[in-house]
């Protein structure tokens, strides 16, 4: 398994004239639990679509599990689990099986 999990590299995504998420770079470690916090607005979520390849980016590129998320976002899709809000959680489910339930695209 390769040292990062995730590889953010000027990852920017625009909606118009408008920079939601303005060349964020940053590398998470295999195993480390990270967190993305910022105010309203920030462009966490919008980061989050991206790295889920839900929203493409602009310009820039991501690794998650060593995957592409512009050139191989199916790969991508089979190697994550994505719960968007509390309310989306099937307590019924472990963690490994949620992704599955919620990812009926892959
Ligand atoms: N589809 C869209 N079209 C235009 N602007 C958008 C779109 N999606 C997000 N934005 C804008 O991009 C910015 C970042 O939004 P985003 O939802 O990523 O922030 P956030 O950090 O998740 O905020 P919150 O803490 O409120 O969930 C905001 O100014 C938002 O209005
Ligand atoms: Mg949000």
């Amino acid at each position: 398994m390769s040292e990062f999990v995730l590889e953010l590299s000027a990852l920017t995504r625009r909606f118009g004239a408008f920079t939601a998420v303005d060349a964020l770079s940053l590398s998470v470690r295999t195993g480390e639990v990270f967190g993305l916090l910022g105010a309203n607005g920030a462009g966490k979520t919008t980061t989050i679509k991206m790295l889920t390849t839900l929203l493409p980016p602009s310009a820039g590129e991501a690794l998650v599990a060593g995957y592409s998320i512009t050139r191989q976002a199916v790969e991508v899709r089979r190697s994550i689990g994505y719960v968007p809000q509390a309310v989306s959680v099937d307590g019924s489910l472990t963690g490994y099986e949620t992704p599955a339930h919620l990812c009926p695209t892959v």
